[in-house]
């Protein structure tokens, strides 16, 4: 049988099998890592309903200045003690090669005081260009989904996981979102929001330290928790704007998960 034949019929029985989604570029044996209650104690942020699903994927918040290493991400963005000084340590740091090739280290954008916290991808072309997140034909669209629920730039504060442009808008590696990470942790630290709604795949995975895509990730509560935070924080992932931008027909589930949003604020839990 030719080679694109057979690997056709391999793809059709997984699909057949119920396997729709890849959730990693290598095997994982599962059997192996429940074995490892140490591993399971240790994730940070788990669905209620999903303990014995899969490990983390990263330590999903900064140490303390005092256990990491000096001139990394997470020892000086544990030493910020306001969203300025972030800011500003941010705009200083310089070990990605992403932050020498952007034109802005795009902060955020909205209402520090809101209830609602939006954490995105990574800046494209026009974010780079004016130094905001989500202003181009995503952020159109994100606009209208908060719209939906009654939200705007005033009732929601907005940020992104990665906040330097990845060149010809590529998606931002698994290690530059791990070199971020500490920032946008202590980012959602000092806003303490009430709630958290997390964009797509890269947002979702890396806030929550789990290895399933966002098609499984998508409308279900999680608990965001922090050490910097006092408690943790009820957290909704859901599709990227760019993808129902490409994919409409997703926009229904991404409108159920933003109800969910809109219920739980309306019921102040
Ligand atoms: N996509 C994102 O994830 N963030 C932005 O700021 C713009 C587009």
């Amino acid at each position: 049988m030719p080679l694109d034949q057979s690997l056709d019929q391999l793809l059709r029985w997984y699909m057949d099998a119920g396997v729709d989604e890849a959730i990693g570029e290598k095997p994982l044996d599962r059997f192996a890592l429940s074995a490892k209650p140490a591993a399971a104690a240790a994730r940070p942020v788990q669905a209620p309903a999903d303990r014995a699903a899969a490990p983390p994927l990263a330590p999903a918040h900064a140490p303390a200045a005092g256990h990491a290493i000096p001139g990394t991400a997470a020892h000086i963005a544990a030493e910020c003690r306001t969203l300025e000084e972030l800011r500003r340590a941010m705009e200083g740091f310089d070990a990605l090669p992403l932050k020498r090739t952007a034109r802005s280290t795009v902060f955020a954008d909205g209402n520090a005081e809101a209830e609602v916290m939006v954490v995105g991808e990574a800046p494209g072309a026009e974010e780079d260009r004016h130094g905001l997140p989500f202003i181009g034909k995503s952020g159109k669209l994100l606009d209208r989904m908060l719209a939906s629920i009654g939200l705007d730039r005033d009732s929601v504060y907005i940020t992104n996981v990665v906040p330097w442009r990845p060149v010809e808008n590529r998606k931002p590696t698994p290690d530059e979102v791990a070199v971020c990470l500490p920032f946008v942790t202590r980012h959602i630290d000092l806003v303490d929001p009430r709630l958290l709604i997390l964009l797509g795949g890269a947002a979702a995975s890396a806030l929550l330290a789990r290895h399933e895509g966002i098609n499984r990730l998508r409308g279900r509560w999680f608990d965001y928790s922090a050490p910097g935070l006092p408690r943790p924080i009820p957290a909704m992932a859901t599709f990227h704007p760019a993808y129902l931008l490409r994919t409409p027909a997703a926009k229904r589930e991404a409108w159920r998960d933003l109800l969910q949003v809109r219920k739980r604020l309306e019921s102040g839990h």
